[in-house]
């Protein structure tokens, strides 16, 4: 397995890769890596030929300081569990090989009003503005900044994204879209831990209590689902809410019922062909997301 820091080593590589014919496949991560990420290796595997993993904690999505700052940071293990997996090159550069100084310095100053979008030339409308991206303002322009980027230098056949972040994989595919990239990009299922809950590089943070507490958030979801045929979303939502509210030590932040596709809230069945229950819960300090698709 390489491991590779700089771009333009990256690009002479892929080069010389795409001249042989083969195919590329990309799992773009921020590291700390788990059997979620590891899945979306070994579904690349069964697509392409050659498979390059990302391993960069991009500054620009952040929206709060500290939690860039605890993110943890774990290159050594990362590519142990890569190389285990098969996966062929570590992309792994420093913040200075992604970004300038005014890049950087121009995102803190525009935080507040959240009007960077990749040099404007994206426009994501109402899917930015619900859920993570009404909590976390400008946390997608940073993911569309740092994940086109990744596109430019990697340029790869197909792309994976789990549904994990679900919001995440719509605006990249409208990105995708809209820039004419030509990228296949490939949605991956959940993994969770055998208590239910969404394997996340976050769950490190929680104490062992915590998280056999968190499995409440998925039940959550998995009910509501099993529930979603025979009673109004409104009712659904709010038995939700109220179980999460009663739990100890959690705080919610959000529960929905949206269309699977735009991801605007809808009241009832028959207002999309597709829908997903999304969720977002602090325990302690730290935030989790999950969802589940209903239908
Ligand atoms: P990160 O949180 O490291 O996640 C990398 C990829 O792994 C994402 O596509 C995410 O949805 C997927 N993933 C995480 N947990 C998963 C799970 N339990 N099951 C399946 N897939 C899971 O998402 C990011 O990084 C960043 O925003 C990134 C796209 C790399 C841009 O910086």
């Amino acid at each position: 397995m390489l491991i590779i820091n700089s771009i333009e080593q990256l690009k002479n590589h892929l080069n010389s890769i795409r001249e042989q014919k083969k195919t590329i496949g990309f799992v773009p991560t921020m590291g700390a890596l788990h059997k979620g990420h590891i899945s979306l290796i070994n579904r690349a595997k069964r697509d392409c030929d050659v498979i390059i993993c990302s391993v960069f904690v991009n500054p620009t999505q952040f929206n709060d300081l500290s939690d860039l700052e605890k993110y943890p940071r774990t290159l050594t293990a990362d590519c142990q569990l890569l190389e285990q997996a098969k996966c062929n090159i570590v992309f792994a550069p420093e913040v200075r090989e992604m970004y300038s100084e005014e890049e950087l310095e121009l995102k803190k100053q525009k935080i507040e009003d959240r009007s960077w979008t990749a040099g404007k030339m994206v426009d994501f409308g109402t899917l930015e503005k619900v859920m993570e991206g009404a909590q976390r303002p400008g946390h997608f322009n940073g993911v569309a900044q740092v994940v086109s980027k990744l596109f430019r230098c990697v340029a790869p056949h197909k792309a994976y994204f789990g549904q994990k972040d679900f919001q995440q994989l719509a605006i990249i595919r409208s990105m995708v879209k809209q820039l004419a990239m030509p990228i296949e990009i490939i949605a991956c299922d959940i993994v969770r831990e055998p208590n239910g809950l969404a394997m996340s590089s976050r769950n490190e943070r929680l104490t062992k209590e915590e998280r056999a507490l968190a499995a409440v958030i998925s039940k959550t979801l998995f009910k509501i689902k099993a529930r979603c045929l025979a009673e109004p979303f409104s009712v659904l939502l709010k038995n939700g809410e109220d179980f999460i509210r009663s739990q100890p030590f959690m705080s919610l932040e959000y529960i929905e019922i949206a269309d699977a596709f735009s991801l605007q809230p809808i009241k009832d069945i028959h207002s999309s062909k597709s829908a997903v229950v999304c969720i977002a819960v602090k325990i302690g300090a730290v935030r989790l997301i999950d969802n589940v698709v209903l239908y």
